[in-house]
């Protein structure tokens, strides 16, 4: 831990020399990424530094609410902010995952905090970029909602802020220690991997208001069964198909659901769990309890061949 404590200590002077005497602005998603550059900006910076919630309106259920109250509990104040429109009218119409995921990068980063930036006059940006994001991007396989740099995009001349990644050397495990030694707590140390892009990752196809309704309900089934899994991550995805079924004695044509359960230690690899056939079929009846769902598939693919996300 010791060395980790040190990383801390020189993120903290490296934060301090970069903001000088202006203000910093950093967004929260309640994730061990964004929470742990959070605690470490604000040992850094106090309230020169804004800390915002943005609720793209693609989270999980009772989610902004609970983030807010877990830094709030521990006197950090978190400013939520409504950018619900502005994501689900980007997202209008995209099928494509990278133009799905190219549109969120451009909501968060010029639409939302451009404005926020203009308000605040913040002039830098901390952000929880780790080494799995930049490596993934770097090497084509997925462009990370968070990467600019790498792909060439400049903030300060786009944008008009600075970006400053203090987890950039870590991975995920890494930072879990890191969040261990500030003192977070288990529910932010220990949960599970979320993207960015939310639930948008998990729903193949459009992304409206409907569909995001389907996933999320899923989602919470998911999280509460397998919440005890100690699996790496666990998720529910919607697919673009639709399947013949059977419902109170009627065809329907309806909506298909994938349970994902992994392990893996960094998220560059990952194994699938061996999930109990009981559990499953508790999972398959809830999950097509969900109106218009009439299969519940369980994946099987370990990471490579498949990522751990759908999109
Ligand atoms: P993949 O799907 O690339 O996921 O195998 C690897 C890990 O990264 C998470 N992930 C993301 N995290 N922004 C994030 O903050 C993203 O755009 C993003 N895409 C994937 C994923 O949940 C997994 O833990």
């Amino acid at each position: 831990m010791a060395n980790y404590r040190a990383f801390v200590d020189e993120q903290i002077a490296f934060i301090r020399e970069s903001v000088g005497s202006g203000i910093a602005i950093n967004a929260l998603s309640g994730g061990v990424d964004s929470s742990v550059v959070t605690v470490i900006g604000h040992r850094s910076l106090g309230d020169r530094l804004k800390t915002v919630f943005i609720d793209n309106g693609l989270m999980r259920k009772g989610e902004p609410e609970r983030v807010v109250k877990i830094f709030a509990d521990m006197g950090i104040p978190v400013e939520r902010v409504d950018a619900r429109a502005d994501f689900l009218s980007a997202l209008k119409g995209l099928t494509d995952p990278e133009e799905k995921r190219d549109a969120i990068t451009f909501t968060f980063y010029s639409k939302v905090f451009g404005r926020l930036v203009r308000e605040t006059g913040a002039k830098l940006l901390l952000h929880g970029t780790i080494l799995t994001d930049i490596e993934e991007t770097v090497a084509g396989i997925k462009r990370q909602h968070n990467i600019l740099a790498q792909l060439g995009i400049d903030p300060e001349k786009e944008y008009g802020y600075k970006v400053l990644e203090p987890l950039q050397t870590l991975r995920k495990d890494g930072v879990r220690k890191v969040a261990k030694v500030l003192g977070l707590p288990a529910e932010v140390t220990k949960r599970i991997p979320f993207p960015g892009p939310a639930l948008a990752t998990r729903i193949v196809g459009e992304v409206t208001e409907e569909r995001l309704t389907t996933v999320r309900a899923a989602t919470a089934i998911v999280e509460e069964e397998l919440g005890k899994s100690r699996a790496f991550q666990y998720m529910a995805v919607l697919l673009n198909d639709k399947a013949t079924g059977i419902r109170e004695g009627k065809r329907e044509f309806g909506q298909i659901i994938v349970v994902r359960c992994i392990n893996s230690v960094d998220a560059r690899t990952a194994t699938v769990v061996e999930i109990p056939w009981e559990k499953l079929h508790r999972l398959s009846e809830q999950i097509t309890s969900i109106e218009g769902v009439n299969r519940c598939l369980y994946d099987l693919t370990p990471k490579p061949p498949a990522t751990i996300e759908y999109i």
